[in-house]
C-alpha cells in the first residue's frame, strides 16, 4: 500500500514536471518540492562543525552561501607589484580603462561573484606615485584600510585626509570623494564596501559629474576644509561640537568623522591591555559615529581587536558575517573545525552561523573586523551564542 502510494506520488510529480516544462515560458513554477530553507536551526546544533547548507533542487537553484576563506598576503600581495608594473609600462594604464588598480576577493562559496559575503565587497588597491582616482559619489558605503606606510590621500566632502598604515578612511553613502598618491612610493590599501547589498536591493548608483566649476586638477574636488577638520571636530572622545551638522554628504546615519588614525587605534588598544577584555572578543575598540555612538555606517560595523600574547578567545557564533584584516602580529582563527593561520596583511572571512575563536601565536596581534551586524540588528535578525569552557552553549546579549 505504501509502495503504491509512493508510486502514485512520483507519477504525480512527473506529471507536474511535464506541466512545468510547458508553463516555464509564462514565468511560473508549479511546486514539486517542499520549500526547505537552506539554513538548519543553527542555534540548536551545538557541534563545532555546525554550519548551513544549500537547499536542494529548484528551491536552492539560486541560493549562495559564503564560505570561510583565508587570503594569504604572501600569495596575493605579489599581484599588486605585477599590476603596478603593468601600469608603469602601459600605453593606457589600468586605472584609465578599469577605473581602479586592484584585485577583488571572491568568496569560493559565491559562484564567482565579486563579493566576500552576502553584503560586502573587498578589494586590494595599489596606486603608483601620481595616480588619481577621479572625484565621484555613490550610494554604497565604503572604507579603506591603509596597509602601506605612505597612505596617499582621500579628499571627502572638501576635506583632504592624508593617511598612513593602519588608518581607516570612510567614504560614506552620498559623499563626494577622490583618492590619489602624491608621495614617492606606491600606496596600498584594502577597500571594503556594502556594494553587494546595495546591488541586491537595486539601489546602486554612481555619479562622476561633480557640481560647480572645476579648478586645477579637474579629476579632483577642491579642498575646502583645512587639514584635520573632522578629527578636530569629532576626534575627542566624549566631546562633539554643538555648532556643526552631524551629517556630511546626503547619506543619513553615517559618521561625520572620516579619518580614524591607526596610531590612535593602537594607542587606545595599548591603554586597555591590562583590562580583562571580553572572553569572545579580547580587547576590542569600536569605530563609531562620534555624534551618536552608533556604527559608522547603517549597514557595517568596524572594530579593532588586540589579542595579547598567549590569549585565546572562546568560541562564538553570530548571524552576521565578519571580514578580518590582520594589521599586526600572527595567530590562528578556528572556524567551523578548520584552522586558519594568519599573519600581517592577511584577510579572512567568517560567515554567519559558524563557530569561531581566535588564538594568539606570540606577541600582540591586531585585527580589524568589519561585519554586517548593524544591518542584521535593524531587521531584527542579529543573534549570537557563546561556548563555555565546559562546551555548554549560552545566548549572548545583543546590545553593541
Ligand atoms: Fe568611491
Amino acid at each position: 500500500m505504501v509502495t503504491a502510494t509512493r508510486t502514485a506520488a512520483l507519477a504525480a510529480r512527473e506529471a507536474m514536471e511535464r506541466l512545468n516544462a510547458e508553463a516555464a515560458p509564462l514565468h511560473i513554477w508549479l511546486r514539486t518540492q517542499a520549500n526547505a530553507p537552506a539554513q538548519r536551526p543553527w542555534f540548536r546544533d551545538t557541534g563545532l562543525m555546525a554550519s548551513g547548507r544549500i537547499a536542494a533542487g529548484r528551491v536552492g537553484a539560486a541560493q549562495l552561501k559564503p564560505m570561510a576563506h583565508h587570503w594569504r598576503w604572501r600569495e596575493i600581495g605579489p599581484y599588486l607589484d605585477r599590476i603596478a608594473e603593468v601600469a608603469r609600462n602601459a600605453d593606457v594604464s589600468p586605472i584609465e580603462f578599469a577605473e581602479r588598480q586592484q584585485f577583488l576577493l571572491t568568496n569560493p562559496g559565491l559562484g564567482g561573484r565579486l563579493q566576500v559575503t552576502s553584503t560586502m565587497r573587498c578589494a586590494v588597491s595599489i596606486y603608483n606615485p601620481g595616480d588619481i582616482a577621479p572625484v565621484h559619489i555613490h550610494t554604497p558605503n565604503a572604507s579603506r584600510t591603509i596597509l602601506s606606510e605612505n597612505g596617499g590621500y582621500t579628499t571627502i566632502e572638501g576635506e583632504r585626509c592624508i593617511a598612513a598604515r593602519g588608518d581607516l578612511i570612510l567614504t560614506p553613502n552620498g559623499t563626494w570623494h577622490d583618492h590619489g598618491n602624491d608621495g614617492a612610493d606606491p600606496v596600498i590599501w584594502i577597500d571594503v564596501l556594502d556594494f553587494p547589498l546595495m546591488e541586491f536591493l537595486d539601489c546602486v548608483w554612481l555619479d562622476e559629474e561633480y557640481p560647480g566649476a572645476k579648478e586645477g586638477n579637474v579629476r579632483a574636488q577642491p579642498v575646502t576644509q583645512s587639514d584635520g577638520y573632522s578629527r578636530r571636530l569629532y576626534g575627542k572622545g566624549g566631546l562633539v561640537p554643538a555648532f556643526a551638522a552631524e551629517r556630511r554628504g546626503f547619506g543619513p546615519g553615517t559618521s561625520p568623522l572620516f579619518h580614524y588614525r591607526g596610531a590612535d587605534v593602537r594607542a587606545g588598544l595599548d591603554e586597555l591591555r591590562n583590562e580583562a577584555g571580553d572572553p569572545y572578543e579580547a580587547v576590542t575598540l569600536r569605530f563609531v559615529n562620534p555624534a551618536t555612538g552608533a556604527a559608522v555606517f547603517p549597514t557595517l560595523d568596524y572594530r579593532a581587536m588586540m589579542l595579547r600574547t598567549g590569549e585565546e578567545t572562546r568560541y562564538k557564533r553570530e548571524t552576521s558575517a565578519t571580514l578580518y584584516q590582520v594589521i599586526d602580529g600572527h595567530g590562528a582563527t578556528q572556524i567551523a573545525g578548520q584552522s586558519f593561520e594568519w599573519e600581517k596583511n592577511d584577510i579572512f572571512v567568517v560567515p554567519g552561523f559558524v563557530w569561531r575563536r581566535h588564538v594568539n601565536r606570540g606577541g600582540d596581534a591586531v585585527l580589524y573586523a568589519i561585519s554586517d551586524r548593524p544591518l542584521l540588528d535593524k531587521i531584527g535578525q542579529y543573534r549570537a551564542q557563546g561556548r563555555l569552557p565546559d562546551d555548554s552553549v549560552i545566548e549572548l546579549p545583543v546590545s553593541a
